[in-house]
């Protein structure tokens, strides 16, 4: 896809595709630092192996339930290699150890676009401190309280962080962080032991309590009959929506993307609790049986998949 290839330097191309991420330099930053394009690549410490700590194979599952709501991973030839389609965020292909907020086109907050400019690179710590909260790592790592990031989700382990920093810079060749685990069959079994499950329940009080909660506050973009288009609500019923939470999803993807970012003036205002009784309504209105209350924590909530 030549949309995510910024322009072209001389010299820079045959650096970037030995080694480097996909991701393109910003041209106007070599501008601002006057000094040639090439030249800045060369002494510049963003091919530096990321060093990742973390292990990539839980860091793949961590990313599918957490990350791939909003972003995608797509390589230099258009392919994509996580994600489901949402370009909420920007294509994190190449992150790794690469300067913040470059890639073309995407509309970043102006704090992002801050830090890009400032210099700061994605290194682990940076990654971890900014995806566990964004806004607070922008406001500190920026020196500026009215600092404000576009991204509303707060990871909330620090383990994850680690480990989806070692699966993003594993996805880049000769991105370092193959080191990080050899053993090829461990991390097979991992995989497997996180994605043993039960199928999702709610209890009929708590979808009670969602429907009183929907009707005042969500109803006015998703609709009575949860179809969507009002307002440029999406449809919370039907086959799109079932494809994307019911196909054997854990039940924390629909519940974290919720608490994340609606209702979109006020992302995150509700207790999880309430949170949980949304989302208890939306699967009634889904089709799926009351049983037992559908829960609020986070790992129990990984352990649940939502099934038709
Ligand atoms: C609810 C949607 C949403 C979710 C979920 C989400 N992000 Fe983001 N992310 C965004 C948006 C929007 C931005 C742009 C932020 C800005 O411009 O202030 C962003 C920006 C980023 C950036 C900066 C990228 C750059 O080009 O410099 C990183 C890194 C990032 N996200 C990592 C993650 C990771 C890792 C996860 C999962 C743990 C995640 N995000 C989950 C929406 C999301
Ligand atoms: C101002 C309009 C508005 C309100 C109010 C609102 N939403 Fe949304 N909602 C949207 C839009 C727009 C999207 C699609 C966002 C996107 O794709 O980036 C969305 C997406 C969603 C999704 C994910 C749908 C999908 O296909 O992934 C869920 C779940 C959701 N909203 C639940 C709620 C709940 C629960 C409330 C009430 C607390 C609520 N929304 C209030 C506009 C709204």
């Amino acid at each position: 896809m030549a949309t995510l290839l910024g322009p072209r330097e001389p010299g820079e191309t045959s650096i970037r595709s030995s080694r480097r991420s996909g991701r393109p330099t910003n041209p106007r930053r070599a501008i601002m630092f006057g000094m040639p394009l090439a030249a800045m690549l060369m002494t510049a410490p963003v091919f530096a192996e990321s060093n990742a700590t973390g292990d990539p194979a839980p860091g793949e599952v961590a990313f599918a339930r957490r990350c791939a709501t909003c972003h995608m991973v797509v390589n230099e030839s258009g392919e994509t290699l996580a994600g489901r389609k949402s370009k909420t965020g920007p294509n994190l292909y190449g992150i790794a150890m690469h300067e913040m907020a470059m890639v073309p086109d995407f509309r970043y907050s102006a704090s992002m676009i801050a830090a890009g400019e400032s210099g700061l690179v994605w290194t682990e710590e940076n990654f971890v401190g900014y995806v566990m909260d964004p806004t607070g790592w922008l406001r500190t790592t920026l020196d500026d309280s009215g600092a404000r990031s576009k991204m509303t989700f707060k990871l909330r382990k620090e383990d994850d962080a680690r480990n989806i920093f070692a699966y993003l810079a594993a996805l880049v060749p000769g991105g370092a962080a193959e080191s990080a685990s050899e053993d090829t069959s461990e991390p097979e079994m991992a995989k497997e032991q996180v994605l043993a499950t039960i199928q999702v329940s709610y209890a009929s009080d708590q979808a009670d309590r969602g429907e009183k909660r929907y009707k005042k506050d969500c109803l006015e973009c998703h609709g009575d009959d949860l179809k969507g288009g009002l307002n440029g609500g999406a449809p919370l019923r039907g086959l799109a929506f079932g494809k994307k939470y019911f196909d054997a999803m854990p039940a924390s993807v629909m519940f974290e993307y919720m608490s994340a970012t609606m209702p979109p003036n006020a992302p995150g205002r509700y207790s999880e609790n309430t949170y949980a009784e949304l989302m208890a309504y939306i699967l009634k209105r889904n089709g799926f049986r009351a049983g037992a209350p559908l829960p609020t924590d986070l790992d129990a909530l990984d352990r649940m998949t939502i099934e038709k």
